[in-house]
């Protein structure tokens, strides 16, 4: 499939100086692809291009068509593609002949990485915290979280919220043969008690609101006492302080600060899943700053480790139980991800680009916001800083009692495909794929922000059928 000619608005307009990739053509490169790789595979379904070239947000396919990327490789890209200082960080360390792979040995660029994401961490957790290097993905990082948890307390059961995303992993530890690698886990798989996460627009008890969030954590409460409530005995508790994959889902601050109480007051570990929103992304460095928590853990991947693969846990030392080994891995000394993680982290807190998500996220939400009286597929607008969700409705369906059309997944996907076709990128998540997720480098300009808005809501316009009537 080709991607059809694009007009983009004046910021984005191809630059006819950039020749594109000789050789191998996007067409051939994708009919390959489709022949050759996995049915399993995703983004490539969803945007059919064959990136040559990119920077900052700015991604040119091979055929010379230029996007703005609003998917930022789904929230690693803090500084969008290729900028410069990750680049300088990569030439500096290949030049200096450290090297790439030395297992989890001590390197100078290990010890300058803590040093960088320590600083960057809430002070009284900072104070207490231990770090393991995980395999470099998200889902690594969480499966350590859950066993470290497990090996501490020796249960094995785990709390967890509707909508949560925490990975793709599915008991590689329980398929390994080794027993001895096994018992290190005190409690063996996990047990998972599903409870419910605030979601004011489609709320579990169908009221919305604050009071939603209220009935969320009495519930939480009283089925943690309730000892016929079914709750194998929880080694953690894990959560997102904003569902990213779930629908930019942000749960309020005092909700956040409800889990902290109950957990605490039950000596139930609480690991914070920051593998999408730390690293300035919702607003601010770590989204448990907004409410203030202290989580027992948290997750970190995709942003820390600047645009490289990198996934660490930190944790409280007084869980630091586990034994030698007990997660292991082949690749955890990413030399160069902790030299472009280090680089990156340092200029996010330097340039005060959390600071800014903040600024142009609650911007770019107000517009879209003012877009939905004119535009009545849009159901909700809701996220925090720049993790900002699109909810695609069916105007024509039956009001819930929170107020909410049904979800329309349809009209949301030809809402992803009319983006494209403007030359943006932007991917479906939250219920039914039926939410336009947006989340752009946290170094998108004023002039990239609007373009972005004009574009989408072209695109909505179009789908909705509304597109003359738009003033
Ligand atoms: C909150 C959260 N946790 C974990 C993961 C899994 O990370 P990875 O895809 O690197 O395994 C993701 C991925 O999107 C995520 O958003």
């Amino acid at each position: 499939m080709t991607v059809p000619p694009i007009t983009l608005p004046a910021s984005g307009r191809p630059d006819p100086a950039a020749a594109p990739t000789p050789g191998a053509t996007a067409d051939g490169i994708l009919r390959r692809q489709r022949a050759r790789e996995s049915s399993a595979r995703t983004y490539a379904r969803s945007f059919p291009i064959v990136p040559a070239r990119a920077k900052g947000m700015t991604i040119e396919g091979t055929d010379g068509r230029r996007y703005l990327d609003c998917l930022s490789g789904a929230g690693t890209l803090a500084l969008g593609h290729n900028h410069p200082v990750v680049l300088e960080a990569i030439q500096r360390t290949v030049e200096s002949g450290a090297p790439l792979h030395v297992l989890d040995l001590a390197t100078p660029e290990k010890d300058d990485f803590t040093d960088a994401l320590f600083a960057t961490l809430p002070k009284a957790f900072a104070d207490r915290a231990r770090i393991h290097f995980c395999g470099p993905a998200g889902t690594d990082a969480v499966e350590a979280a859950l066993k470290l948890m497990q090996t501490a307390t020796g249960r094995r059961g785990v709390l967890a919220f509707t909508g949560a995303y925490h990975g793709m992993t599915a008991g590689a530890l329980s398929a390994t043969g080794s027993v001895a690698i096994r018992e290190r886990v005190a409690g063996g798989a996990a047990e998972v008690t599903r409870l419910p996460y605030p979601y004011p627009y489609r709320c579990p008890f169908g009221v919305g609101g604050e009071r939603g969030a209220e009935l969320a954590a009495t519930y939480t409460e009283r089925l943690l006492d309730d000892p016929s409530g079914g709750v194998v005995p929880p080694a953690a508790m894990i959560l997102e302080a904003v569902q990213g994959e779930g629908g930019a889902v942000p749960a309020p601050d005092g909700w956040l600060r409800e889990m902290r109480r109950i957990t605490g007051e039950r000596r139930i570990p609480l690991i914070v899943d920051e593998v999408q929103t730390g690293v300035g992304r919702t607003g601010a460095f770590w989204a448990v700053e907004h409410s203030g928590i202290v989580p027992d853990a948290m997750v970190m991947s995709k942003a820390i480790g600047g645009s490289l693969p990198l996934a660490v846990i930190v944790y409280d030392q007084d869980y630091d139980g586990w034994l030698p080994g007990a997660h292991t891995g082949t690749f955890r000394g990413n030399t160069l991800a902790m030299a472009t993680g280090a680089a990156t982290l340092r200029y996010v807190a330097a340039e005060g680009l959390a600071e800014r998500a903040a600024v142009v996220g609650a911007r770019m939400s107000a517009r879209l916001e003012g877009l939905r009286s004119e535009l009545p597929v849009i159901g909700d607008v809701r996220g925090r800083g720049l993790m900002i969700g699109v909810e695609i409705v069916d105007p024509e369906g039956e009001l819930d009692s929170c107020g909410a059309h049904p979800v329309a997944p349809e009209a949301a996907e030809r809402v992803r495909s009319a983006c494209l076709e403007r030359g943006l990128i932007v991917e479906l998540g939250g219920r039914f794929g039926s939410t336009v997720r947006l989340l752009p480098p946290l170094v998108i300009t004023d002039e990239q922000a609007e373009a972005v808005l004009e574009r989408l809501a072209d695109a909505i316009a179009e789908v909705s059928g509304q597109r003359g009537r738009r003033s």
